[in-house]
């Protein structure tokens, strides 16, 4: 991984500055700013930009979004919600998904205005109806469903098979007319978001395609009834492993104004809710090597950080690409193990079996004790989804260039 000399040097900084652990994120959020533009120009404009915040919760990624002009921020929790109106959103543009929302969060969502609320279950349709009608108002939803195909090539897949997110395919045109029966709720649409981590094209917008198969077959089973708001989630790959492949905004631009000509949805909203792919490349996890060793015949770097900090690239069991900066820093003593061209293991100081920096081993050309191991990618999913209380060590800090 090749390292943009104005982050290097930011992380020479900080790491000399002993104001931090010895391990911290660095966000950079121009990639976002610059993707976001980017999809604004290509995308058809009747498709709505909202950033899935799961990604990276943190206010510099908010207001990247808020100053990028995106159409709103999707929440899964009353906790997101209130950090997006904290950075400057509205509640009319916060769009709310998620199986298991609480009544509290739901009532929330409907006292404030929430734009849209996402039904996960009968059982949540119910219970926001009950809500709606005991404030005497109305709320517009889109009803998510678990599709019965399966995207290839993703990282984490959320359809073919049985999920707790939104309602089975095969049950939807039985469950529709109890929903649409429920007099505070207004039907817009659809909610279908049936993969992550999606690096081919083709296999996205047989997605889009198959979103639009059922919105007509809903269409044709129930008359009068349309989908006006089609929501195909997030999605767009992140090449974790540089191997060239990186998602084509182009393809799916091209390809997806085709499609809506096909289906004659030149009149309909489409939404998609990014996270992975706005902010991977705005983020880096720098943690110091504290110790070098060989263990039968493998090189063992153990650094300040572990997945704690970054617990990521074990939970998808995908290696981020990984770059080592140069310190010189003083021997410990002469005769100190150092890596140099080999395959290795890095992980940090926890005492369990997966605390590693890096699923499978990876290759370093050089390193020494207290050179600086940089995960780069590390700008999604990063310390959000790490559970940083393990052990009482320090949490990292998160540094804005
Ligand atoms: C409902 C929903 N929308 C959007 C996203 C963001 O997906 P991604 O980061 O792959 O773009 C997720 C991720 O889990 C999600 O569950």
């Amino acid at each position: 991984m090749d390292i943009q000399q104005d982050i290097q040097t930011k992380i020479y900084d900080v790491m000399a500055s002993g104001n931090t652990p010895g391990s911290f994120y660095l966000y950079d959020t121009r990639p976002m700013t610059a993707k976001l533009e980017e999809l604004k120009q290509k995308l058809p404009p009747s498709v709505q930009i909202y950033y899935a915040m799961k990604a990276n919760g943190h206010e510099a990624f908010l207001k990247t979004a808020l100053n990028a002009n995106v159409k709103g921020i999707e929440i899964a929790s009353m906790g997101e919600g209130a950090r997006a109106i904290d950075a400057g959103f509205s509640f009319d543009q916060l769009i709310f998904t998620g199986p298991g929302k609480t009544p509290e969060e739901l009532l929330w969502a409907v006292e404030n205005g929430l734009d849209k609320i996402h039904i996960e279950s009968l059982i949540e349709a119910h219970r926001l109806n009950k809500i709606c009608a005991d404030l005497g108002v109305q709320q517009d939803i889109l009803v998510r469903v678990n599709p019965n195909f399966d995207i290839h090539g993703a990282q984490a897949k959320f359809s073919g098979d049985s999920s707790k997110f939104g309602i089975d395919e095969n049950l939807f045109m039985d469950l529709l007319p109890d929903i649409l029966a429920l007099e505070n709720l207004n039907f817009k649409g659809l909610h279908v978001y049936a993969a992550s981590g999606v690096l081919q094209v083709e296999d996205l917008l047989e997605n889009c395609r198959r979103v639009f198969t059922l919105a007509c077959d809903i269409e044709a089973a129930h008359d009068g009834l349309k989908c006006d708001i089609i929501d195909f989630g997030g999605g767009f790959g992140v090449d974790y492993l540089e191997t060239g492949a990186d998602f084509s905004v182009d393809i799916y631009a091209i390809q997806l104004f085709k499609l809506i000509e096909k289906f004659g949805f030149e009149d309909r909203q489409f939404v998609i809710e990014l996270g992975r792919y706005l902010t991977a490349d705005s983020g880096w996890y720098c943690t110091e090597i504290l110790d070098i060793k060989t263990s039968l015949g493998k090189k063992q770097i153990i650094t300040r950080g572990g997945n704690h900090h970054f617990r990521r690239p074990v939970a998808l069991g995908i290696n981020h690409p990984l770059s080592i900066l140069p310190t010189n820093t003083e021997k410990v003593f002469e005769g100190q193990e150092s890596v140099e061209d080999e395959m290795v293991f890095i992980g940090g100081p926890l005492c369990n079996s997966v605390d590693k920096l890096a699923p499978k081993d990876i290759y370093v050309k050089k390193a020494e004790i207290g050179d600086i191991a940089v995960l780069g990618l590390a700008g999604a999913y990063g310390l959000s989804m790490s559970h940083v209380n393990f052990l009482c060590h320090p949490h990292p800090p998160e540094i804005i260039l």
